[in-house]
C-alpha cells in the first residue's frame, strides 16, 4: 500500500518540474528573478536582446542607454514595468514600444527627455495600457509636459517632479480622467491658475511641495485626500467657502510664510494639519474686531477681482471634528483661543512647541479626552492652567513635554486621572519637586505614585536638593538629574526607592564628588546606561563594577586612573561604550587602557581626546611621546631595581659592620666556645 502511494506521489512530483517551462535562472550579465530582470549598474548602451521572453519586469537604471530605438523592446511581449532611471536617455523613437502593449509602469527618472520631447511623446503614445509614469528630473517645462501626457487617458499616477514647470492654467492636465496621484513637487511654480486641476476630476493625492506659490485662494478640490504645499511661500490659504463636503484628510503646508491659520474647507475629513515653521499668530487679543478684514486683488488677464474675507471669524478653521494629529510647532503664537480646540474631539497629537505662548487653558473640553501626547516644549509658559474638575480628563495621556518653559509648577490636580502617563519632560523649568510637607502646593511637582511613569527629565531645572522619597510608588525606568548641581548633594539616597527599575540614568553636572558610600550604585542591578560626567569624581566609584552597564560617561571628571580590577567583574563583561575624556590621568597609570583593550569589546568612543598628565604636562594618551614612555618605565616598572639599589648600601654597611664586630671580639667568642667545650668534657 504505501508502495503505491509513493509511486504517485513520484508521478505528481515528475509531472510537475518535467512539464513546466521556466525562465532560464542564470544570464551573463543581469540577475533574473522570476520574471523579474534586473540589468542595474552594468554600462549598458542599448537593451540586451537575449534576455528571457517571458521578463515582466525590467530595470535598466544608471546605464548608458542615451537612446531607445524603434523595436528594441520587441521580443519582450509580455513586459509590464520598464525602469530606465539615470541612463542621460535623450530620446524614445516613436516606434520604440511597438508590441509591448501590455506595459503599465514606466520610470523615466532622472534623464534629458526634454532634448527631444516631442518624438518621445508619440513613442508614449502607443503605451494603451500606461497606469504609472514616472517622468521626474527631466529638465520639462509645461509646455511639453502638455505634449507628453495629452494622449494617455489610462494613466494613474504621474510624477513631474523636479522639472522645471512655472505655472498651470486649464490648458494642461486635461485628458486624464484616471489620475489620483500627481506628483508637482520641486518645480519652480509660482502660479496655478483656476481651474488648473479641473480636468483631473479623480484626482485624490497632490504634491506640490519645494515651489515657489505665494497663496492659495479659492481651494476647490472637494475630492483631493492628501494636498502637500510644504516649503513655498505662502501667506494665505484660503479654501472656497462654500458648504460642499470635503475628502480632505491630509494637509501639509509646512515650511512657509503663514501669517494666520489656514482658513480650511467648512466640512472636511482632515485627520493630519501640519503647519510647523510658519509665521501664524492669532491677533484677536491685540487689535479691533472692527478693523479685521483682508482685501484680496485678483489679476485674471484684463479682469481684476477684489474679495474680502473677514479674520476673526470665530472657528473660521472649519469643523474639525476628525483631527487626530496637528502639528503647530515652530510659530509665533502668544495666546491660543479659548475656543480654538473646539470641537476637535478625536485630537490625540498636538505640537506647539517652539512658539512663544506664554500661559495655557486647558479646559476640560471633550477636545482633551482622546490626547495622547502634548508637546509644549520652548515657549515662554509661565502659567498652565487646567479645569480638570470632571472624570476622565486627560486619562489616554502617554507623553507630556513642557521642556524649556518658565514653569515654577503644574496644577496639582494635572495628574489625578492620568493612568496611562509614561514620559514628562521638565527640563529647564524651574520647577521643584514637592516633598511631604507640600501637599496641595501649586509651586512643586508632585511626582510620587505616578505609577505609570516610565520617563522623566527633569535637567536643568536647578533643583534643590532632593528629599527621600520623592520617586516613591513610581517605576521609573530612564530619569535625567543633570545640571541640577545641588539635587543629590548628599549622596545617592533619594534614588533608592527607584534604583532597581533604573536603567538609563543621566548624573551629568550633579556635583558628585569624592568616593564615599554615598555614591554606592551597587542597588542599580538594572541599570545600562549611565552618565556621570562634569562632576567631580577623583576615584572610580567601586560599586560601578558590579553593574550591568553597556554604555559609561565618566567625561570631565577628575579621576587618575581606572582601577583594572574593576573590569574583570560584571562590567566588564557588559561594558560596549565608554567616555573618558577630560580626566587627570596620570601618564604613568595607564595599564587601565591596556585592560580594556584586551577585552575586546569595550570601545573608548572618545579616546582620541583622552589626554593624561606627565611632571606637570599634558599629552594625548593615544600618541604618547616615547620619552614619557622610557621615564615612565624607569619610574615604575623598574621599580625592583630601585628599591635594590636603594637597599644595597645599607645591606653592605650592616655586613662590614657585622664583620668589624666579629673581628675585635673573635678572640673572646673562641674563648667562650673553648670554655664550654671544656666543661662538657671534663664527663
Ligand atoms: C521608428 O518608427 C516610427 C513609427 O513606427 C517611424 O515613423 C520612424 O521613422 C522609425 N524611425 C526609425 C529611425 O526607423
Ligand atoms: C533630437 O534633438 C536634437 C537637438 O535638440 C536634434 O539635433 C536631433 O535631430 C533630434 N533628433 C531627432 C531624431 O529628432
Ligand atoms: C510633503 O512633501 C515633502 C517633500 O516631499 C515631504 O517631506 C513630506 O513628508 C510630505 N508631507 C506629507 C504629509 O506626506
Ligand atoms: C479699539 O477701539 C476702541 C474704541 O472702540 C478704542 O478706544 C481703542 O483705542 C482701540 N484700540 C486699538 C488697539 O485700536
Ligand atoms: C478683456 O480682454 C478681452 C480679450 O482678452 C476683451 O475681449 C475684453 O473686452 C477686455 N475687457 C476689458 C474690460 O478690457
Ligand atoms: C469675482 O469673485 C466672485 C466671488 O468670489 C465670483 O463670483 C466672480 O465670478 C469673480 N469674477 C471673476 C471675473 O473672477
Ligand atoms: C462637525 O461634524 C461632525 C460630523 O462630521 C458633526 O457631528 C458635528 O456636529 C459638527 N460640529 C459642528 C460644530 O458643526
Ligand atoms: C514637535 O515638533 C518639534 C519641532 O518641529 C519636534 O522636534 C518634536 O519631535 C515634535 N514633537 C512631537 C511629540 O512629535
Ligand atoms: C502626591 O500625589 C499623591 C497621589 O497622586 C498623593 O498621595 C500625595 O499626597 C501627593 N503629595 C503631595 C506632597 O502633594
Ligand atoms: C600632574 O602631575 C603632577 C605629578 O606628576 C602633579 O603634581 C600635578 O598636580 C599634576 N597636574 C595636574 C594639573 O593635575
Amino acid at each position: 500500500m504505501a508502495l503505491i502511494v509513493l509511486n504517485i506521489f513520484l508521478c505528481v512530483a515528475f509531472l510537475d518540474t518535467g512539464w513546466e517551462i521556466k525562465p532560464p535562472a542564470y544570464h551573463r550579465l543581469c540577475k533574473l528573478e522570476e520574471r523579474t530582470v534586473n540589468c542595474n549598474g552594468k554600462s549598458l548602451s542599448s537593451i540586451l536582446e537575449d534576455l528571457p521572453p517571458g521578463t515582466e519586469k525590467l530595470f535598466l537604471d544608471s546605464n548608458h542607454i542615451e537612446m531607445l530605438k524603434n523595436e528594441s523592446l520587441v521580443q519582450y511581449q509580455n513586459l509590464q514595468s520598464l525602469s530606465l532611471c539615470d541612463n542621460g536617455l535623450e530620446i524614445i523613437e516613436a516606434g520604440a514600444f511597438l508590441g509591448t502593449r501590455s506595459l503599465s509602469h514606466l520610470s523615466l527618472t532622472n534623464n534629458v527627455l526634454a532634448m527631444n520631447y516631442s518624438v518621445t511623446a508619440a513613442a508614449l503614445r502607443t503605451l494603451s495600457a500606461l497606469r504609472k509614469l514616472d517622468l521626474s528630473g527631466n529638465l520639462l517645462t509645461e509646455d511639453m509636459v502638455d505634449t507628453m501626457i495629452q494622449h494617455l487617458p489610462s494613466l494613474e499616477s504621474l510624477s513631474l517632479a523636479g522639472n522645471a514647470i512655472m505655472r498651470l492654467d486649464d490648458r494642461h492636465f486635461q485628458n486624464l480622467p484616471n489620475l489620483w496621484h500627481l506628483d508637482l513637487q520641486q518645480n519652480y511654480i509660482f502660479e496655478i491658475e483656476a481651474g488648473a486641476f479641473e480636468g483631473l476630476r479623480g484626482l485624490q493625492q497632490l504634491n506640490l511641495a519645494y515651489n515657489y506659490i505665494p497663496c492659495i485662494v479659492g481651494f476647490d478640490l472637494i475630492q483631493l485626500q492628501i494636498l502637500n504645499v510644504s516649503n513655498n511661500h505662502l501667506e494665505w490659504f484660503f479654501a472656497a467657502e462654500n458648504d460642499a463636503a470635503f475628502e480632505l484628510e491630509t494637509l501639509d503646508l509646512s515650511y512657509n510664510q503663514l501669517l494666520f491659520f489656514p482658513f480650511l474647507p467648512r466640512l472636511n475629513k482632515l485627520k493630519t494639519l501640519l503647519l510647523t515653521h510658519n509665521k501664524m499668530n492669532f491677533y484677536e487679543n491685540l487689535y479691533n474686531r472692527s478693523e479685521n478684514s483682508v482685501q484680496l486683488l485678483f489679476l485674471d488677464g484684463n479682469v481684476t477681482n477684489i474679495t474680502t474675507h473677514e479674520l476673526w471669524e470665530e472657528k473660521r478653521h472649519g469643523n474639525l471634528s476628525s483631527l487626530t494629529f496637528l502639528d503647530i510647532s515652530w510659530n509665533q503664537f502668544w495666546y491660543i483661543p479659548d475656543w480654538f480646540f473646539e470641537g476637535m474631539v478625536l485630537l490625540a497629537h498636538i505640537n506647539l512647541s517652539h512658539n512663544c505662548l506664554k500661559t495655557l487653558n486647558l479646559w476640560e473640553k471633550e477636545g482633551m479626552k482622546n490626547l495622547i501626547d502634548l508637546d509644549l516644549s520652548y515657549n515662554q509658559l509661565s502659567d498652565l492652567q487646567m479645569n480638570l474638575d470632571q472624570r476622565g480628563s486627560l486619562t489616554c495621556l502617554r507623553s507630556l513635554n513642557l521642556r524649556s518653559n518658565r514653569l515654577h509648577g503644574l496644577p496639582t490636580k494635572m495628574f489625578t486621572h492620568t493612568t496611562k502617563i509614561t514620559t514628562i519632560d521638565l527640563s529647564n523649568n524651574p520647577i521643584e519637586i514637592c516633598n511631604s510637607h507640600d501637599a496641595g502646593n501649586p509651586n512643586c511637582v508632585n511626582i510620587s505614585n505616578m505609577r505609570s511613569l516610565r520617563n522623566l527629565f527633569l535637567a536643568g531645572c536647578e533643583l534643590r536638593e532632593l528629599v527621600r522619597h520623592a520617586f516613591k510608588g513610581t517605576s521609573l525606568v530612564h530619569l535625567d538629574l543633570s545640571s541640577n548641581p545641588k539635587v543629590l548633594h548628599n549622596g545617592l539616597g533619594p534614588l533608592e526607592d527607584i534604583a532597581k527599575f533604573l536603567q538609563i540614568l543621566s548624573l551629568r553636572k550633579t556635583g558628585l564628588f569624592a568616593p564615599s558610600a554615598k555614591i554606592d550604585f551597587s542597588a542599580f542591578q538594572n541599570l545600562v546606561d549611565l552618565d556621570l560626567s562634569e562632576n567631580s569624581l577623583d576615584i572610580f566609584p567601586e560599586s560601578l563594577s558590579g553593574l550591568k552597564l553597556h554604555t559609561l560617561d565618566l567625561r570631565q571628571n577628575r579621576l587618575r586612573f581606572l582601577p583594572q580590577h574593576a573590569m574583570e567583574k560584571q562590567l566588564g563583561k557588559s561594558l560596549r561604550v565608554i567616555y573618558l575624556s577630560q580626566n587627570l590621568y596620570d601618564c604613568c597609570k595607564l595599564g587601565w587602557r591596556d585592560t580594556l583593550h584586551r577585552l575586546g569589546h569595550v570601545h573608548i568612543a572618545d579616546m582620541s581626546e583622552v589626554t593624561c598628565n606627565y611632571s606637570s604636562r599634558f599629552f594625548s594618551a593615544v600618541n604618547l611621546p616615547e620619552s614619557v614612555i622610557q621615564n615612565c618605565k624607569w619610574l615604575t616598572a623598574d621599580m625592583a631595581l630601585v628599591y635594590l639599589v636603594l637597599t644595597l648600601p645599607t645591606f653592605l654597611a650592616l655586613l662590614v659592620a657585622f664583620g668589624i664586630i666579629f673581628l675585635t671580639f673573635r678572640e673572646r667568642l673562641l674563648q667562650m666556645v673553648k670554655r664550654r667545650y671544656r666543661r662538657s668534657s671534663s664527663y
